[in-house]
């Protein structure tokens, strides 16, 4: 690999929660190449949004080191764009003030700012609704508009931490679509936290399966499928069930007993 564009190094992370240390993540190293899509997948509370906070420069509070073209991160930048898990846009703004908000330390004129925000509305398909406000929108649409806001300083790095975790499955292969396309213009290095394996194999160049917490890496795998990606095929389906394997497997997790599950009244084995 060439120098990488990302580098986490050791990297953990404690929080104090009501007097308790509470590990969220231990010993994360991980090397991202310039273009690369990163998916990380891996059961709730293991740490996936924590690392994107970190990387964004959001929360410096951690161990180790994270590198992005070679120097430390100290806190937020406008060569990385991030999508949260919830939209938090702004009530009081239009549709074209929020994704504005995205170009806030960009040095453009009002003319190229206003152009900028105009093609990135019609990139997520909301032309009509410019000027509506988040609650005037389903909410897809307001994740989209996130989308848009999180891509309009055109990044070069670009974290979304389950942007599509609210959309019905048609739009949300519309946004991987787009998304794939988007790449193919801007060469991108992206890095995906999604809960859906399926997603994950279409998207991605490398998927990271996490441990649950303390969150740690369990396996890298390398998806080689050429694009675009067949989720029908033989070779797609095998991922599929090698990843879900490796989430599911859990030395920890212990099967309920045929004996517990026969001693249970008929009302919960129903439910
Ligand atoms: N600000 C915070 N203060 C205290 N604990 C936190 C804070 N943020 C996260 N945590 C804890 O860190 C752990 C990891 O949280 P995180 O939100 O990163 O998980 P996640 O993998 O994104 O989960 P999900 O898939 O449910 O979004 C959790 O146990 C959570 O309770
Ligand atoms: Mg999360």
């Amino acid at each position: 690999m060439t120098a990488p564009i990302v580098s986490f190094n050791h990297v953990g992370k404690t929080f104090d929660v009501d007097g308790f240390e509470l590990e969220a993540i231990r010993e994360f190293n991980l090397d991202i190449a310039e273009g690369e899509f990163v998916a990380i997948v891996g059961s709730s509370g293991c740490g996936k949004s924590t690392l994107l906070r970190l990387l964004i420069g959001l929360d410096t509070q951690f161990r180790g080191e994270i590198r992005v073209d070679g120097k430390a991160v100290e806190g937020i930048g406008g060569e990385r764009g991030i999508v949260f898990q919830e939209h938090r846009l702004f009530p009081w703004l239009t549709v074209a003030q929020n994704i504005g908000l995205g170009l806030v330390n960009e040095p453009l004129s009002e003319a190229q700012r206003q152009q900028r925000i105009t093609d990135f509305i019609e990139l997520v398909g909301l032309t009509d609704f410019t000027r509506a406000y988040p609650h005037q929108l389903s909410g897809g649409m307001a994740q989209r508009v996130a989308i848009a806001r999180g891509l309009v300083a055109s990044p070069r790095i670009l974290l979304l931490d389950e942007p599509f975790g609210a959309l019905d499955a048609l739009t949300r292969q519309q946004m991987q679509d787009e998304l794939l396309a988007i790449r193919a213009r801007a060469k991108i290095t992206t890095v995906l936290v999604t809960h859906d394996v399926e997603e994950a194999i279409f998207l991605a160049d490398r998927v990271v399966v996490m441990e649950p917490r303390p969150g740690r890496i369990k396996q890298v795998v390398d998806i080689a499928l050429p694009h675009p990606r067949q989720r029908s095929s033989f070779d797609f389906h095998q991922l599929r069930e090698e990843l879900l394997h490796e989430l599911i497997s859990d030395d920890h997790y212990q099967p309920p007993l045929r004996e517990q599950i026969r001693d249970l009244p008929l009302a919960f084995i129903a439910c």
